[in-house]
């Protein structure tokens, strides 16, 4: 389970992006099988498309490749897919299982030629496991060290050539020396709502909905451009037709649906409503701190601002400035509310940051 949040208990919401219990049998069903199959992401499907080919064309192993993104955005299932395209078999661990270097000692030395090692929230990895990593990834070596104290002696060991695949949620939190033994790295983004929408058809067809397009449009918008959400609120929104209806899902029964486990029209769930209603209707607009926005909430400081506000700052809804939280123009008209006349937080005004960061990256 990944969940970057374990310090408090994280609301059980149906739009949380973390993965939870109940996503477990479906999840593995959904996971596009190939890169063709895997809807979204062209540049990082592009990109490694080149590093397995190249690799194939030389006979080797390709690159280690980290892939870095929020969470429920297709890194597992993208590990999953490059070891299903070079044929070759996937071992899978998680940094926090690798407390011990022995731990991953184990591991390398059970390799065969070519496997992928896939190692997921690679930023948790103990620091003796990742500086045992750090020569695997380079010479394919590791240093065992047998005995305690002075007299232990440290053993190099051949391990077989392979490809690491690290995934984080967190690409800042890991160490320099790690990063740079990456040959390639691949930043999953959040999706478009019309590759949802396609993502959602496809997971209709594999569990056997009847998914009317425009419904398909209708859960993509509420999805917050994450595959795992919109896959959990199809599966919501079934329950729903086959109970209520024939099954057929129309957008009128999807936002039905919806409505019933509290996920409003832009994916707000009942607690981001309650953060902005705070906002507006008790601190008319903000600004405010955080601290005094979660104690009108009833919610922890740090629940709201990790776990409701990155998403109502991505939405336009609200934005961080020196003096606290403000409400922009949008969040007032979410609310079905006029925004004041003087504000200068407008949702144009605010959508105006977001695309400099193409700048960086073209
Ligand atoms: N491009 C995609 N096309 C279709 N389904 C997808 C795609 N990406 C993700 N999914 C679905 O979303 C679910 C979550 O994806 P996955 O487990 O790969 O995400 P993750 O990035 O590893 O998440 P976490 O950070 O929590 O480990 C998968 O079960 C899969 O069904
Ligand atoms: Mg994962």
């Amino acid at each position: 389970m990944t969940d970057d949040f374990d310090d408090f208990d994280e609301p059980e919401s149906a739009v949380t992006a973390s993965y939870l219990q109940s996503d477990g049998e479906v999840e593995a069903s959904l996971r596009p099988k190939s890169l063709d199959d895997f809807i979204g992401q062209p540049r990082v499907r592009e990109q490694l498309a080149l590093v397995l080919r190249g690799a194939k064309q030389r006979g080797g192993t390709p690159d280690h490749v980290l892939l870095s993104g929020p969470p429920g955005l297709g890194k597992t299932s993208m590990a999953m897919i490059i070891a299903g395209e070079l044929g070759t078999a996937l071992r899978l661990t998680s940094g926090p299982a690798l407390e011990r270097a022995g731990d991953l000692a184990a591991m390398l030395s059970n390799l065969v030629e070519g496997d992928v090692l896939f190692i997921d929230e690679i930023h948790r990895m103990a620091r003796p496991a990742e500086e045992m990593l750090y020569l695997a990834m380079e010479d394919f070596r590791v240093d065992v060290v047998v005995g305690k104290g002075p007299g232990a002696t440290s053993i190099p060991l051949d391990i077989a050539p392979f490809t690491l695949v690290g995934a984080t949620t967190r690409s800042g939190a890991l160490t320099g020396p790690l990063r740079d033994r990456f040959g390639f790295t691949g930043h999953m983004d959040f999706y478009e709502p019309d590759e949802l929408q396609l993502i959602l058809e496809r997971s209709a067809r594999i569990l056997g909905v009847r998914l009317e397009s425009d419904a398909a449009a209708e859960i993509a918008g509420r999805s917050r451009g994450t595959p795992r959400i919109a896959n959990r609120l199809l599966r919501r929104v079934r329950d729903y037709a086959e109970v209520k209806a024939d099954g057929l899902v129309t957008p009128a029964i999807a936002a039905a649906a919806l409505a019933v486990y509290d996920v409003d029209a832009l994916g707000l769930d009942r607690l981001d409503r309650a953060v902005l209603s705070a906002l507006i209707r008790s601190f008319n607009g903000g600004p405010v701190g955080v601290s005094t926005l979660a104690v009108a909430v009833g919610e922890e400081a740090a629940t709201v601002e990790e776990v409701c506000e990155p998403f109502l700052v991505r939405a336009g809804l609200v934005a961080r400035t020196p003096r606290g939280r403000v409400a922009t123009a949008a969040a007032w008209e979410h609310l079905g509310l006029v925004p004041p006349p003087d504000l200068v937080f407008g949702s144009i005004e605010v959508r105006r940051h977001e695309p400099q960061m193409d700048l960086f990256e073209s």
